[in-house]
C-alpha cells in the first residue's frame, strides 16, 4: 500500500535526537528551531522524560476511561497550579485539533446556541468545527463549511459586539498569538475587550493555546500577558513533547454532566505520565523564564539582519518576516547549515518554534547562518 500523498517532503530523514538536535540517517545533525512545529517544549529525549515514560511503559500504558486512572488528577493538581487555573477542571484528548472541537462542542451545550466567532487568519486544527473555525477555505470540505462561523478581523472590537448582540454566538475562539496564520496578535485592550463582551453577551471565550501554552512565550500561557481569564483554554502540542496529548480547561461556571464528552485514549497512563514529565521538567529547569530570556536575546539580535522587516512574537514562538518569499531561504537553512525552521501561511515570514532548552548559543549559530545565506546571495 502506498502512503496517502497529502504531505510535500523535505528529503531529511531524523532518526535520532537529543535535545535541540535532530541527526539524520547519514549521522548529519540539525539545530532544530521548529521543534516539530512547536511540539517539542523540553527537548528531543529528555532523560527524566525517558525514563518516566519508560517506567510508565513496564507498569500500564493503557486501559479506558471507565476505570480510575489517578495519574490524570495529579496531572490536573500540577498543571493547574503551574498554570494559575486551580480551580479549573480537566478533560483529556489526543490533539489540538480534538481540544478545540470538544471546546466548542462544550461551548454550545452550555449556551444552546451554534455560531462561531473566530479571527482573519486563525488556525484551528482539521476536524470538523475546528476546520470550520479554521480561516482557511482550501482545507475546509463542503461538509465542514455547514458550520455557522464568522470571521473578523483582530482588534476590531465594534464587529465583534455588533456580532455578540445578535444574540445567536455560542463562542469566541481566539489564538492568542496566532501560529499558522503569521504571529499576528490582538492587544491587550482588545483581549481585555473582549473578555468583557463575552461576559456582557453570556458567550463563551475559548483562548486556544495548542501552539503558544505551556511556556513557550515566557509565560504558562500567552493570554496571561493580557491579564484575562478566558472560560475555556484549549492545550495540546508542547504539553506531551511529542507524545500525542491535549485537553480542555474548563471554567468552574461549566459543568460537566455524564456522557457530555468522552474518548477512548484521552488521559491514558502513557500520555498523563508524558505530560506530568514535562511539567517536572519545565519547573526543575526554569524553562518558562529561559523561554523569555532566549526570545529577548534572539529579537534584539535578529531585527539587524539584513532583509529582516519585523521580528514577531513572544518568547520562543518567533517569526522573521522579510521583504520576500522565504521557501528557498528555509531550504538553504536545512540543506546548507543543516538548522530546521518553520514556514506560515504569510509567505515571507519565517518561524522559529525551538525546544524551549535553547540558549544564546543556539541563537547565535541561526543568526550566523542567517548572515551568511543572506548577505552574498541577496535571496
Ligand atoms: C493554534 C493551533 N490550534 C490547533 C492546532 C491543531 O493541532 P493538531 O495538529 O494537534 O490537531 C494547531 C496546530 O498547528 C495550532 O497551531
Amino acid at each position: 500500500m502506498k502512503l496517502f500523498d497529502v504531505y510535500p517532503l523535505y528529503d531529511v530523514e531524523p532518526v535520532n535526537a537529543y535535545d535541540s538536535i535532530v541527526v539524520d540517517k547519514d549521522g548529519t545533525e540539525y539545530l532544530d528551531l521548529y521543534g516539530g512545529h512547536a511540539v517539542i517544549s523540553v527537548g528531543h529525549g529528555h532523560p527524566h522524560y525517558v525514563k518516566k515514560v519508560k517506567e510508565q511503559i513496564e507498569k500500564i500504558g493503557f486501559y479506558s476511561n471507565a476505570v480510575q486512572n489517578s495519574l490524570q488528577s495529579e496531572l490536573a493538581d500540577k498543571l493547574g497550579k503551574m498554570s494559575g487555573y486551580n480551580e479549573y477542571q480537566l478533560f483529556l484528548c489526543n490533539s489540538g485539533a480534538e481540544a478545540n472541537e470538544n471546546a466548542l462542542k462544550l461551548a454550545s451545550f452550555y449556551t444552546g446556541k451554534s455560531r462561531v466567532i473566530s479571527f482573519e487568519n486563525a488556525f484551528h486544527g482539521r476536524t470538523s468545527a475546528a476546520v470550520a473555525a479554521t480561516d482557511n477555505t482550501k482545507i475546509n470540505s463542503p461538509l465542514n463549511m455547514q458550520q455557522n462561523v464568522t470571521f473578523l478581523p483582530l482588534n476590531n472590537l465594534d464587529l465583534v459586539q455588533k456580532e455578540l448582540k445578535k444574540g445567536d454566538v455560542c463562542a469566541v475562539i481566539i489564538e492568542p498569538i496566532q501560529g499558522v496564520g503569521g504571529l499576528d496578535e490582538g492587544t491587550t485592550e482588545f483581549f481585555k475587550r473582549l473578555e468583557k463582551l463575552c461576559k456582557e453577551n453570556s458567550v463563551v471565550l475559548i483562548l486556544d493555546e495548542i501552539q503558544a501554552g505551556f511556556g513557550r512565550t515566557g509565560k504558562f500561557f500567552a493570554h496571561q500577558y493580557h491579564g484575562i481569564t478566558p472560560d475555556i483554554i484549549s492545550i495540546a502540542k508542547g504539553m506531551g513533547n511529542g507524545f500525542p496529548i491535549g485537553g480542555i480547561m474548563i471554567a468552574p461556571h461549566i459543568e460537566p454532566s455524564y456522557g457530555m464528552l468522552g474518548t477512548t485514549f484521552g488521559g491514558n497512563h502513557l500520555a498523563c505520565v508524558a505530560a506530568l514529565s514535562v511539567l517536572e521538567i519545565l519547573e526543575m529547569e526554569n524553562l518558562i523564564d529561559n523561554a523569555k530570556l532566549t526570545g529577548d536575546y534572539f529579537m534584539s539580535e535578529a531585527i539587524r539582519l539584513p532583509g529582516v522587516k519585523k521580528v514577531k512574537g513572544k518568547g520562543l514562538m518567533l517569526g522573521l518576516e522579510f521583504d520576500f518569499e522565504v521557501s528557498d531561504l528555509r531550504k538553504k537553512l536545512i540543506y546548507d547549515e543543516h538548522i530546521f525552521t518553520g514556514g506560515a501561511m504569510n509567505k515571507k515570514l519565517l518561524r522559529i518554534l525551538p525546544p524551549l532548552t535553547i540558549g544564546k548559543s543556539e541563537i547565535d549559530q541561526f543568526i550566523k547562518a542567517l548572515q551568511k545565506v543572506l548577505v552574498p546571495k541577496k535571496i
